[in-house]
C-alpha cells in the first residue's frame, strides 16, 4: 500500500508537471483525486488492511492528497500566469485596435408609439406640449370640473403627494396628462391644438393590465365652430395611424366630468373575424375617452365658451403600444428587462 502510494504521488506530481494547459491539466486531476480516480481507487484497499497498519497507511494517503492537490494547483497558477504573459508578449496583443462596439440599445414600444402620433399629430398642426408629473390638485382636478366630491379624488386612485390644507395646497402624482392641456390652455388661450403625452401614476392593485405608473396621450382643440365631426376625424385619422388601416368606429356615451357630451370611441378589432381575446369576443376594442369640451372647463382656464368650443380625447399609449406588439403583460412596460427592450430595435 505504501509503495502503491508513493508511486502515485510520483506519477500525479509528474502529469501535473506534463499538463500543457488548464484543461488538460483538470482532466488529469480528475483521473488523479475523482470519485472514481486512482487515489479512490487505493484507499478502497485500506479496509482490508490490519488494524495496526490502517492509521499508518490513512496519514500517509492522506499526505499524499494533499501533495497532489498542492501540485495541481499550484501547476494550474502557473498555466494561468503563462497564458496571460503569452497574451502581452509583443505582437500577440494590439492595443490599438478598437474595443467591442456598445450593444445597440432599443427603442421603448412607447417611445415608438409616442414619436410616430407625434409626428401625425404635427401633420395636423397640433404642437406637443409637456407638463409637470407633480401637479396641482387644482390643474389635475378642478380645472376639469372634477367636483371635490368625485370619486376619482379618493386615495384609491390618485397617490398624493401633500393633501391640501390651510397653509398649503394639493400636489398629487398627475393621474392623466390633461392638467397639460389646462397649463397650455392658460397659457396660449383659444384657437389651440395641443397633445399631452406622458408618465401618469395611479393607485391600483397592480395585476396584467393595471400598473401604477403608465403612459398616456391626451389631446385638445379649441376653436370656433369645433363640433363632433372634427372630432371624428380626427379620432379616425389616428387610429389609422396607430393600425396602419383604417378601422371602423363607433361612439358610445361615456362619462368625464371635462366633456359634454363624453364618448368611449370603440375600433374594430383589428386581429380577428369573429372574436378573439384581445377583443374579448365582442369584435370591438375601447380604445379612446373623448368628448367636446365642457363649458365651464373653457371658462374656468379663461376661453369664452359662447366664442370657442373644442374637444379634448386621452388614449392609453401603453394600451397601444401592448395591442400593437401583442405585450400580454403591462409590468414588462415598465420592468426594465433588456431582453424585452432590445426585442424593439429600429
Ligand atoms: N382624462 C381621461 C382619463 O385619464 C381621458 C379623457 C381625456 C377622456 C379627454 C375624455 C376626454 O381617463
Amino acid at each position: 500500500m505504501k509503495d502503491r502510494l508513493e508511486e502515485l504521488r510520483r506519477e500525479a506530481l509528474a502529469a501535473a508537471q506534463d499538463a500543457a494547459c488548464a484543461s488538460t491539466l483538470q482532466e488529469v486531476e480528475v483521473s488523479f483525486l475523482g470519485k472514481k480516480g486512482r487515489l479512490t481507487q487505493i484507499l478502497k484497499g485500506l479496509g482490508a488492511l490490519s488494524p495496526e497498519e490502517r492509521p499508518a497507511a490513512g496519514q500517509l494517503a492522506n499526505q499524499v492528497k494533499n501533495d497532489i492537490t498542492a501540485a495541481f494547483a499550484e501547476r494550474a497558477g502557473a498555466l494561468k500566469l503563462a497564458a496571460f504573459e503569452a497574451e502581452l508578449a509583443p505582437g500577440s496583443f494590439d492595443p490599438t485596435l478598437p474595443g467591442p462596439g456598445p450593444s445597440p440599445g432599443g427603442m421603448h414600444p412607447v417611445d415608438l408609439i409616442t414619436r410616430e402620433l407625434e409626428d401625425l399629430f404635427l401633420t395636423m398642426g397640433f404642437q406637443v406640449a409637456d407638463g409637470p408629473e407633480v401637479e396641482l390638485e387644482a390643474n389635475n382636478f378642478d380645472r376639469l370640473n372634477i367636483q371635490a366630491d368625485h370619486p376619482a379624488r379618493e386615495a384609491h386612485d390618485t397617490i398624493w403627494v401633500q393633501r391640501a390644507s390651510q397653509d398649503s395646497v394639493g400636489l398629487c402624482m398627475r393621474t392623466h396628462t390633461s392638467p397639460v392641456q389646462i397649463r397650455t390652455l392658460q397659457e396660449m388661450g383659444a384657437p389651440l391644438r395641443v397633445i399631452a403625452p406622458g408618465r401618469v401614476f395611479r393607485q391600483e392593485s397592480l395585476d396584467a393590465t393595471h400598473e401604477h405608473t403608465f403612459h398616456q396621450m391626451e389631446g385638445l382643440m379649441v376653436d370656433k365652430g369645433i363640433a363632433v365631426p372634427h372630432l371624428l376625424h380626427v379620432m379616425n385619422t389616428l387610429i389609422e395611424g396607430v393600425f396602419g388601416k383604417a378601422l371602423e368606429t363607433r361612439l358610445r356615451p361615456g362619462y368625464f366630468p371635462f366633456v359634454e357630451p363624453g364618448f368611449e370611441l370603440d375600433a374594430r378589432c383589428s386581429f380577428c373575424e369573429t372574436g378573439c381575446k384581445v377583443c374579448k369576443g365582442t369584435r370591438w376594442i375601447e380604445l379612446i375617452g373623448c368628448g367636446m369640451v365642457h363649458p365651464k372647463v373653457l371658462e374656468l382656464s379663461g376661453v369664452d365658451p359662447d366664442v370657442h368650443s373644442g374637444f379634448a380625447f386621452g388614449l392609453g399609449l401603453s394600451r397601444i403600444a401592448m395591442l400593437r406588439y401583442g405585450i400580454e403583460d403591462i409590468r414588462w412596460m415598465m420592468g426594465g428587462s433588456i431582453s424585452f427592450l432590445s426585442q424593439f430595435r429600429k
